[in-house]
């Protein structure tokens, strides 16, 4: 790191700046990968590999958004320390981009988030503090981040506003890749939603490049989301999701419901059979909100051949699942949850080898 950086200043603020743009454009492009699916269907199905990336998940995107966005509001500084609540993942790339800039950051992160994120973020030299409420997390970081010379990064408030929806986003990145392909522009896309920030983005990017491609968002069990977009109320409240990084106990600014088209309700022992069916089918081992993901995906494949459609469908590989070795990929840990997986995924293979039409999610 340039001596410079240390520096609150303008140059500072130009260097920073400089540094999180010229590590954008030597970042290559997540890949796309297809998940095989019956040729006689006519529908093909992506995954956009996120966990390529080089802080291991779709996070990445977000972290260096809501850095840049601190930096251009002159509030985060060469001496600022940065802070933020977080279920893992964000902290991992938030804590990443903060040794890229030289600043100590901190993670506020709910108890029994996993061990493998807690080394992620401290070996990229980030702090973690633990909130033993899930719903006092935010509060927490809150609360630090309004000490003299630190930053709230509050990616739950901001991620659909520091990310531009209108270019240099997933979105976009996924329909370059998908321009030389049979079905350039997907029936759906579907994604989960944490902060929200993801679906907001491909939803009004959607709607912004007047595709007719539609949004869904899945959305696993004890999340508040799903009753929220059915309802139209933002007072929801639920028990708070164990698929990690999606799901909220109570709804976050930065979920803008009006922008989904679809919400899918998936529960967790679908989850985790589709998250081993992906591992089991592709040899990619990724985390449960990929799952998550999948399952929704074949969900809106089922309907499709239901209505005699043919077409693409774009979905997301989150993180991978090194992050989750103690716990989703961890028979004891499965049992010990009650997340019995068994009869989902046979459901879900029956359903793929073309023998029914099941309900897959
Ligand atoms: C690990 C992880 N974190 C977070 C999210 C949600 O992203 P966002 O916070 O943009 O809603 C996902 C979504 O699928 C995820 O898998």
């Amino acid at each position: 790191m340039p001596a410079a950086i240390a520096t609150p200043s303008p140059a500072w603020r130009r260097l920073a700046l400089r540094t999180l743009a010229d590590d954008e454009h030597a970042t290559p492009e997540s890949p796309l990968v297809r998940f095989p699916l019956p040729s006689a269907w006519g529908i093909d199905l992506y995954l956009k590999d996120e966990s390529a990336l080089p802080s291991g998940s779709l996070k990445h995107r977000l972290a260096r958004s809501l850095l840049v966005h601190g930096l251009v509001n002159g509030q985060i500084t060469g001496h600022t320390t940065l802070v933020d609540a977080s279920s893992g993942s964000t902290a991992v790339s938030e804590a990443w981009f903060a040794r890229l800039l030289g600043l100590p950051f901190v993670a506020v992160v709910p108890a029994g988030v996993s061990v493998e994120k807690v080394r992620l973020i401290e070996s990229f030299g980030g702090t973690v503090r633990f909130a033993a409420d899930p719903c006092a997390v935010s509060a927490l970081a809150a609360e630090l981040g309004a000490q003299r010379g630190w930053y709230f990064l509050d990616q739950f408030s901001l991620a659909s506003t520091a990310t531009d929806w209108r270019r240099g986003n997933v979105a976009e990145a996924l329909f370059t890749q998908l321009a030389g392909e049979r079905h350039p522009e997907p029936r759906w896309i579907v994604v989960g939603a944490g902060t929200g920030g993801t679906s907001a983005t491909v939803g009004r990017y959607c709607r912004y490049t007047a595709r007719e491609t539609r949004l869904a968002v899945v959305d696993p069990e004890n999340s508040a989301y799903f009753e929220a977009w059915r309802t139209g109320r933002a007072d929801v409240a639920a028990g708070g999701s164990r698929i990690e990084g999606i799901g909220r106990p109570t709804v976050e600014k930065s979920f803008v419901a009006d922008t989904i088209d679809e919400m899918i309700p998936v529960d967790d022992a679908h989850s985790v059979a589709a998250m081993q069916l992906l591992a089991a089918t592709t040899g990619i081992a990724a985390g449960p909100s990929t799952g998550t993901n999948l399952a929704g995906a074949l969900l809106v494949i089922e309907r499709m051949l239901r209505a005699g459609e043919t077409g693409s469908v774009v979905t997301l590989i989150c993180d991978s699942g090194d992050r989750y070795a103690g716990t989703f990929y961890s028979e004891p840990w499965l049992r010990e949850a009650r997340i019995d997986p068994g009869e989902a995924g046979r459901g879900i293979r029956s359903f793929l080898a073309g023998s029914a039409l099941h309900h897959v999610a």
